[in-house]
C-alpha cells in the first residue's frame, strides 16, 4: 500500500493507493474514532460490484453502515439528487459525528462531497473513487459540486475529504471507454508538469491499456502526487491550480455544445489539449514537434483529437459562458514544452478563430 500525504494544515489528508483493500478499509479509519455511523453514497452499478465488500470493510471499524443510491449518470448530479441524500440523513437522524463515504466515479464523488460540505454545515467524508478519472483527478483536491440546468458544476464548494482510498482492483470492472477517458487527465499531468511521465505513457501505452499492475501503480501514484502538489500550493484556484485546466477551455465548450451527451469529459479534454497545443504553437509558445507529440499520445490511447463541427462563433460564445472565463476574457493554459505550461488570461478572439479553423 502506498500512502501520499496532501498537506493543507488542518485540512490535510492521506491518499491510499493499493489493491484489494476495500474489505479492510476500516483499518485505516483511526481518524474517525468518534464516528458511529457511515452513509455510503453510490449508484446501482458500482454498488453491485463493491457495495457489500466496502460495507463489510467499514463495519470492521465498528461503524453502523447504511447505503444511499443515486441513479447512474451525469444527469443525476443535481440538487434534486443531493436532496434525496439529505432526506435520508435527516430522516435517519444522522449527526455531525457521522461520516459520508463516496463510492463511485466523479459524479458520486462530487455530489457526496457537496452534501458533506453542506449537511449540518459540514460533516466529514471520504472518497473511494472507482473510475480512472476519479482516482487521478476528481477525488483529490476538494472541488465538490452539483450541476444546474444552466451549466455544469455551478453550485458547489471547496471542501476537502478526510481520506482518499484508491483500490486499483476496482478498475477491472470499468468499461474500456471510461478507462481511456481517464487517461486524458493523466496525459494532462505529463504535459503540465512531468516530461518523465509523458515519456512513460509514450513507451507503455499498450501495457497501460491492458491494465498492467506496475504501470497502473506508477501512473496513478505520479498523477496523484502532481495533483497533491498543485493543491498544496493553491487550494482554492486563485491562480496556479488553473494549470489543471489544460485542455479544458475548448474541452468544456465541446461538452456544452454537444449537450454533455456525445463525449465523455476525458474525451473532450483530449481534443481540447490538442487544440490548446496548436494554439500555443500558433502563438509562438511551442514548436510544432510538441503539438505532434501531444496529438500522437492522445491518439495512442484511442482518444479523439478532432473538433466536432460547430462554427468558431458557437465555440467562442460557449467559452465566454464557461465559469472559468475570467473578467469576460477567455483564459487558456498554453504549453511551452512537455512539462511546462503558462496561464494566459487573455487570448484574442482572432487567434482562437484561427486555431479552430486549423
Ligand atoms: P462517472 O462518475 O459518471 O462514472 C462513469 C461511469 O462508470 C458511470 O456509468 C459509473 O456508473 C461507472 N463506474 C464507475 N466505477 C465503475 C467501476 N469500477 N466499474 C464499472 N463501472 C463503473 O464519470 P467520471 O469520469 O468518473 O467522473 C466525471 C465527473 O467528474 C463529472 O461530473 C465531472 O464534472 C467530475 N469531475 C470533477 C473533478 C473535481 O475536481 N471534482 C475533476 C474532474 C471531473
Ligand atoms: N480538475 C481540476 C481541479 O481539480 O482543479
Amino acid at each position: 500500500m502506498k500512502k501520499l500525504r496532501i498537506d493543507l494544515a488542518d485540512r490535510s489528508y492521506d491518499i491510499l493507493i493499493g489493491r484489494n483493500f476495500l474489505s479492510r478499509l476500516g483499518d485505516h479509519l483511526s481518524y474517525f474514532k468518534s464516528a458511529r455511523r457511515a452513509l455510503v453514497v453510490t449508484n446501482p452499478v458500482v454498488n453491485k460490484f463493491y457495495g457489500k465488500v466496502l460495507s463489510e470493510g467499514l463495519q470492521s471499524a465498528g461503524l453502523e453502515i447504511e447505503c444511499a443510491e443515486i441513479p447512474e449518470g451525469e444527469a443525476h448530479k443535481t440538487l434534486y439528487d443531493a436532496q434525496t441524500v439529505y432526506d435520508h440523513l435527516i430522516e435517519n437522524q444522522y449527526d455531525r459525528d457521522s461520516l459520508l463515504v463516496a463510492l463511485g466515479g466523479g459524479v458520486i464523488g462530487d455530489l457526496t462531497g457537496f452534501v458533506a460540505a453542506t449537511f449540518l454545515r459540514g460533516v466529514p467524508y471520504i472518497q473511494v473513487p472507482t473510475t480512472l478519472l476519479s482516482q487521478v483527478d476528481s477525488s483529490v483536491g476538494g472541488k465538490t459540486a452539483v450541476n444546474h440546468p444552466q451549466g455544469k458544476n455551478l453550485i458547489g464548494a471547496f471542501y476537502q475529504p478526510r481520506l482518499v482510498a484508491i483500490d486499483l482492483d476496482t478498475l477491472r470492472s470499468l468499461p474500456p471507454d471510461e478507462f481511456r477517458a481517464g487517461m486524458a487527465e493523466i496525459i494532462k499531468y505529463g504535459v503540465i508538469e512531468d516530461p518523465k511521465l509523458f515519456a512513460f505513457l509514450e513507451k507503455n501505452s499498450e501495457k497501460i491499456l491492458n491494465q498492467d499492475t506496475k504501470c497502473l501503480e506508477t501512473i496513478i501514484e505520479t498523477s496523484c502526487a502532481i495533483k497533491a502538489k498543485v493543491i498544496e500550493l493553491d487550494e482554492r484556484e486563485s491562480n496556479y491550480r488553473m494549470v489543471l485546466n489544460f485542455g479544458h477551455t475548448i474541452g468544456h465548450a465541446i461538452e456544452a455544445l454537444t449537450s454533455y451527451s456525445q463525449f465523455k469529459h476525458g474525451e473532450a479534454v483530449a481534443i481540447g489539449m490538442v487544440y490548446a497545443a496548436k494554439l500555443s504553437c500558433q502563438l509562438g509558445k511551442c514548436s510544432e514537434g510538441v503539438v505532434q507529440k501531444i496529438e500522437a499520445l492522445v491518439e495512442k490511447f484511442g482518444l479523439p483529437s478532432n473538433l466536432p463541427q460547430f462554427s468558431a462563433g458557437e465555440y467562442i460564445a460557449t467559452m465566454y459562458r464557461d465559469k472559468k472565463a475570467h473578467n469576460k476574457n477567455i483564459r487558456f493554459v498554453l504549453v511551452r514544452d512537455i512539462g511546462t505550461v503558462e496561464i494566459v488570461d487573455r487570448v484574442a478572439e482572432t487567434d482562437i478563430q484561427k486555431v479552430l479553423a486549423s
